[in-house]
């Protein structure tokens, strides 16, 4: 396995960053997880667009020569890889890079950030997308800018510990009696064959298969209504469904052990699934 590391590529075993890298001494760094579809980058720009969104918010340094660099860094790890056929994804991640004394405020702007990309094999969970998952609520209880995709990520990982204890297919994060998203995905319900979902806002991620949504919505003609859904309103909802970059389209089947609409994938969730399976697809 090839990974690169500032300007170089390395086996995993060998790349290593220094003690003092601000993204293993404060979780100061942004990261971005993409699908590849035999070979291809899915919405790659869309994903560097967050990225500079959530780089922007940060203050983080990065310059027009880096960001440019990546999708051909991107595009050889896929090669060097083998992942030219069927399923994988890229993590990249960048921090504030190395820098002494450790003090918490930003070191100088040159400082030059660490830039970390890996390629991988993915294997998509089939029967859970076939099946639907069984759902359980957690508190929300991240900061107030989950907009950015940052490398804090320990209320997330609790929540995926709680679901491995349980045994649960999913988990829906509840802020102020509302339902924001899940750990690694956005959520979505159907009411009356409307699309709800949660309104960008600083409580959410902006999820990009949240973006796909949108799109096979439109030329599907299926309303879209950004608003919170209530924990106890979800629970009344036709469908509910889990989207992200390595959830695809996961319809959940019940939550906290209350059964959903049928109990069922729903039609909308399957209708969103081929929409998003072909354009991963052919795109
Ligand atoms: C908290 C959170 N929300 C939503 C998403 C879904 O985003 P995307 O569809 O871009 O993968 C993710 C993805 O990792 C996430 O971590």
């Amino acid at each position: 396995m090839q990974v690169y590391l500032n300007g170089r590529y390395y086996s995993r075993e060998e790349a290593a960053i220094p003690v003092i890298d601000r993204g293993f001494l404060f979780g100061d760094g942004i990261y971005e997880v993409i699908r590849v579809v035999n070979g291809r980058l899915f919405r790659l720009e869309a994903h560097l667009k967050r990225m500079d969104r959530g780089m922007k918010g940060l203050e983080m340094p990065f310059s027009e020569k880096q960001r440019a660099e990546l999708p051909g860094v991107m595009e050889k790890l896929v090669a060097d890889n083998r992942l030219q056929k069927g399923e994988g994804t890229i993590y990249l991640q960048i921090t504030r890079g190395a820098a002494l004394p450790r003090t918490h405020a930003y070191p100088s702007a040159e400082t030059p950030p660490t830039v970390l990309v890996m390629a991988s094999p993915f294997v998509p969970d089939k029967e859970i997308l076939e099946k639907g998952g069984h759902a359980i609520t957690v508190p929300d209880i991240r900061w107030a800018r989950c907009d950015l995709k940052t490398i804090n990520l320990l209320p997330n990982v609790m929540a995926a510990q709680e679901e491995k204890k349980r045994s649960a297919g999913g988990v829906l994060m509840i802020r102020d009696g509302y339902i924001t998203e899940g750990y690694k995905n956005n959520v979505f319900a159907v009411f009356d064959g409307t699309l709800w979902t949660y309104p960008d806002s600083p409580y959410i991620l902006s999820g990009i298969t949240r973006d796909v949504v949108f799109e096979i919505a439109e030329k599907e003609d299926i309303p879209v209504k950004l608003s919170p859904i209530s924990a106890k309103e979800i629970l009344k909802a036709d469908e509910v469904m889990l989207t992200g970059t390595i959830t695809d389209i996961q319809p959940v089947v019940s939550i906290d052990g209350r059964r959903i609409g049928m109990g069922h994938p729903g039609p909308v969730a399957k209708l969103l699934q081929r929409g998003l399976r072909q354009r991963m697809d052919t795109e």
